[in-house]
This record gives C-alpha cells, sequence and structure tokens, in this order.
C-alpha cells in the first residue's frame, strides 16, 4: 500500500518535472527569439557581402535594409518580452528538477515521446499551415513539418477566466477585466534583447534569468514565428479578410441557430483548439456562455496576453512578415508594421463566463461530467489535429446536449500523417468517411458547403495557399433518435 502511493508520488512528481522542464524550453525558445532573427540578418549580411562589387553598387540600399530588420527584431523582441512578464506559470519554475534516467527509468523509457514532441517546425516558408501543438500527458503530439510542436503539459481545467461586465446603461466602457490569475506587482530582473536593450522583469519571474533556460534548437524558435503569423489571423486589422473567410460565416450560422439568446440564460459554446482565442471572444461577444480550450502553451502564452493584458486598441506594434525574403513585392510591403489588437477585448461585450481552458481536447472533455454540456461545439481548422479523428467525434457528440450543434470549418490536413518514420498514430479519414462517422454517433447534416479560405497567409505576399475548407452544421439528434449506422 505504502509503496503504491510512493509509486504514485514518484510520478506525479516526475510528470511535474517534465512539464516544467517542457514549459522552460518553450519559454527559451521565445527568448531566444531575438538571438535567433539576428543570425538570419547575418546570414543575409554574409551573402551579401560575397557579391562582387559591381553587384553590391546595384544593391546599396541593402545595408539599410539590414539596419531596418534589426530594428524590427528588437520590436518584436520586445512584445515578446512584455508578454512573457505578464505570464503566470502554473507550475513554480524556479523548483529543481531531476530528469536523470538513473532515478527515474521511465523517463528513459519515455524520451523518445518527450524529445519527438520538440523537433522542428518549418513554418515561414511552408506552403502549408502553420500550426502549434503541443503535448498531452500521456505523451507527444506528431505532426507533419509544417505544424509547430512542443512538449509541454498545460493542466487540464486550468482555466484563464474572463470577468466580464456587461455595458452599464450609461454606454460607457466596461471596465473588464480578463484574468488567468490575479497579478501581482513586478519586482526587477533584467534582460537583454537582441539590441542590449535592457528590459525590466519580475523577481517572481526567476524564470525568466538566463540561468534557467535551455539550449532550444533554433527550429523551436520558427514556432514562436508561427504564433506571430497567428496574431495577425486573429488579432489585427490585416487578419480581418481571414476572418472573414473563416469566423465569420461560423458566427452567422451561431446567430441564426439561436435566435431568442437570453441574457439571464444564454447558450454554452465550446471552441476547441482554440488558438490565440478571437472565435471565441467573438462568440462570446455574440452572447453565448464560451470556453476556448487550446493546449499549446506557445499559444496560452499568448492569447492570455493579449486577452487579459492589452489596454487599448493598437497598443503593440510588430513586424510578422519579416522573417521571409520570399515572394515579397517591396522591400516595404515585408517590413511593415502590423499594429494589435484590432478591439480592446475587455470592452467587446463578451458574455460573463467566457474562459479559456488548457489541456488536451480529449483528455479534458471525457470526463463523465462534461457529457451533454454544451449547445453548439465549434471547431475551426481542428478537426484534422487528431491522432484519431473519430475519438474527436466520439468526445463531440458525447459533449453535446440532445439537439445541440456541432459547427465546424476547415481542411483535413493531418496533422501526424507523414511523420517521417516516427510510427505516430494518425487515422487519415477522407470527408465521406468522416460524415458517415459523425452519422454513427448521433449527428445529423443541417447545412453542408465549401469555405475558400487562406490561413496565417501574408496578404501581400506573392503566393496565397488556398484552402477549400468544409463548412457544416450538424445538429446531433435526441439519444433515442440516434440510430446504428453500419
Ligand atoms: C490550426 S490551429 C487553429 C486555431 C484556431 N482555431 C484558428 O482557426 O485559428 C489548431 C489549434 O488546435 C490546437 N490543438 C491541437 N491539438 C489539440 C488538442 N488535442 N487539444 C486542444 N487543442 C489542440 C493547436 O495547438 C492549435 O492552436
Amino acid at each position: 500500500m505504502e509503496d503504491a502511493e510512493e509509486e504514485q508520488r514518484r510520478r506525479l512528481k516526475l510528470e511535474e518535472a517534465l512539464e516544467i522542464q517542457s514549459l522552460r524550453r518553450i519559454i527559451s525558445a521565445y527568448l531566444n527569439y531575438p538571438d535567433a532573427a539576428d543570425e538570419d540578418v547575418r546570414r543575409y549580411e554574409r551573402s551579401f557581402r560575397k557579391l562582387p562589387p559591381a553587384h553590391k553598387a546595384l544593391l546599396s540600399h541593402y545595408p539599410l535594409k539590414f539596419q531596418r530588420l534589426r530594428r524590427c527584431i528588437s520590436l518584436n523582441s520586445h512584445f515578446i518580452f512584455s508578454m512573457l512578464q505578464a505570464f503566470e506559470p502554473p507550475l513554480d519554475m524556479s523548483q529543481d528538477i531531476d530528469l536523470s534516467e538513473d532515478q527515474h527509468p521511465e523517463y528513459a523509457q519515455n524520451d523518445h515521446l518527450f524529445r519527438e514532441g520538440i523537433d522542428s517546425c518549418s513554418c515561414e516558408s511552408a506552403p502549408l499551415r502553420i500550426t502549434c501543438s503541443v503535448s498531452n500527458r500521456h505523451g507527444c503530439v506528431e505532426s507533419n513539418n509544417d505544424s509547430c510542436r512542443s512538449s509541454v503539459l498545460v493542466h487540464p481545467n486550468e482555466e484563464m477566466s474572463i470577468d466580464s461586465h456587461h455595458q452599464s446603461d450609461t454606454g460607457s466602457h466596461p471596465s473588464n477585466t480578463i484574468h488567468a490569475k490575479e497579478t501581482s506587482g513586478y519586482g526587477e530582473i533584467t534582460i537583454a534583447d537582441s539590441n542590449e536593450n535592457a528590459t525590466v522583469t519580475s523577481s517572481q519571474q526567476q524564470w525568466l534569468d538566463p540561468s534557467f533556460q535551455l539550449n532550444v534548437p533554433l527550429v523551436d524558435v520558427d514556432k514562436v514565428r508561427c504564433i506571430i503569423r497567428n496574431i495577425v489571423r486573429d488579432w489585427a486589422v490585416e487578419g480581418q479578410k481571414e476572418r472573414d473567410q473563416c469566423y465569420k460565416p461560423i458566427l452567422e450560422e451561431l446567430n441564426l441557430l439561436f435566435p431568442n439568446r437570453s441574457e439571464e440564460s444564454p447558450p454554452a459554446c465550446l471552441v476547441p483548439g482554440a488558438g490565440l482565442g478571437r472565435l471565441a471572444l467573438d462568440i462570446s461577444s455574440l452572447g453565448f456562455i464560451c470556453q476556448g480550450n487550446e493546449f499549446s502553451y506557445y499559444m496560452m502564452i499568448c492569447s492570455s496576453f493579449i486577452l487579459n493584458h492589452c489596454q487599448t486598441v493598437g497598443e503593440w506594434t510588430i513586424y510578422p512578415w519579416i522573417h521571409s525574403n520570399c515572394n515579397s513585392l517591396s522591400d516595404s510591403d515585408q517590413l511593415r508594421p502590423v499594429t494589435i489588437p484590432d478591439i480592446h477585448p475587455a470592452s467587446a461585450g463578451i458574455t460573463e463566463g467566457f474562459s479559456m481552458c488548457g489541456g488536451d481536447f480529449v483528455e479534458v472533455y471525457s470526463d463523465p461530467g462534461q457529457k451533454g454540456s454544451w449547445d453548439a461545439v465549434v471547431t475551426c481548422f481542428f478537426i484534422d489535429t487528431a491522432h484519431n479523428i473519430v475519438e474527436y467525434i466520439e468526445v463531440i457528440s458525447n459533449i453535446l446536449k440532445d439537439g445541440g450543434v456541432w459547427i465546424n470549418l476547415g481542411p483535413l490536413l493531418y496533422h501526424f500523417a507523414d511523420t517521417y518514420g516516427q510510427d505516430e498514430m494518425s487515422i487519415e479519414l477522407s470527408l465521406e468517411d468522416v460524415k458517415r462517422i459523425a452519422l454513427h454517433y448521433g449527428f445529423e447534416f443541417e447545412k453542408e458547403r465549401t469555405v475558400e479560405t487562406t490561413y496565417t497567409t501574408n496578404p501581400k505576399s506573392m503566393m496565397q495557399n488556398r484552402y477549400f475548407a468544409a463548412f457544416w452544421t450538424m445538429r446531433k439528434k435526441a439519444t433515442a433518435a440516434q440510430q446504428q449506422v453500419p
């Protein structure tokens, strides 16, 4: 009995150590952004220096471009550091972690899973969708090399709640706060960006101190670049076109399906794979109790910052497109600033009960307490993140109330397809099979069409990858009416 308890205690400690290690790795990736980006500029400079003088003379503006690139990197870094300063890890990041194999043979056993989860990501140049995925408690997500991966664990059910105070009768702006936890005052530690500019951080944030940082492969930093592009999709005016393509049809559908939403008892909507949280916020503002679910700490750190800490529209200026020299129409296009956020989240008229729930969708929502809890589940560019899409559909059906709706928009670019010999489980169904499985789990089709859209695409790039995404509304039949479909 004591042995079992001891074993359990040891296992929990190990899990926590792995989480801390993973989170440190993600924070380190963010902190490595300035150096990695600067190294790119140094590479451009080396190439430039190799040019014969006559060619150099034709490109005399290049040194100035390099200088401007460095300035953009420095401003992106400032945003990233501010975001990290505001982040409150759910774990004690300063504690000593011992992951030696001698003491933890089970870690050695899981080693390959753990490490694979922090593999490379070819976000910038990939002609496909860019995503960031994170492990769950039992292993790491695998994905194709268009996806970002990380092995962090977000505590299931750890929620970032958003306190809402509806606009007062006087029409003045509500003083909403959107928070993960209460934030206390900051002391002072100093970290430097690529230009050696000092940034002040909290004494409680010793985990930002260089001594706590891990060496991460440069490719991890690509995941940070992915996030920067996702910020444009969700929180910039430049992302409006993409949001109109992806989020607007969903919002219009919800509006149609729930015409008589009451303020006293608003319908409940879940958004699995909520990314940076904009769709969830917009659904909340439409009059739903909305919960976003997300398991990537890269995403959660950033969405928490924008939702909870941004004070004004256009508060931050970032340069999302500087990391690719390809397909630019002009240098000024590549170096153009983007201001964020395009709205002040806390003034967006959110419905009380808005939250972001960290954790793996299947793990969190397989909880028996979730059964029949939701009036609507909205998946946008999400269902193809599954190892087993059948399991996703089963969970979605299970958590919906009878008569509840599942609205989906997205392609079937299975994240674990083509994992290059790593033998990750990946069930890659055709759309036809996805629909058949949905019928099996008691859904009936109400609407279906194709939506042409991009995903985190630079609108001024010469390369624009388009998806012909499936868009459907399905309704869960009453349990008694559900039939078994072969
Ligand atoms: C392609 S992104 C889409 C994000 C957002 N819905 C959008 O349309 O921009 C997929 C998101 O799902 C998240 N994700 C992947 N697998 C997940 C899982 N098992 N549980 C929760 N979130 C997951 C990823 O971290 C990523 O943020």
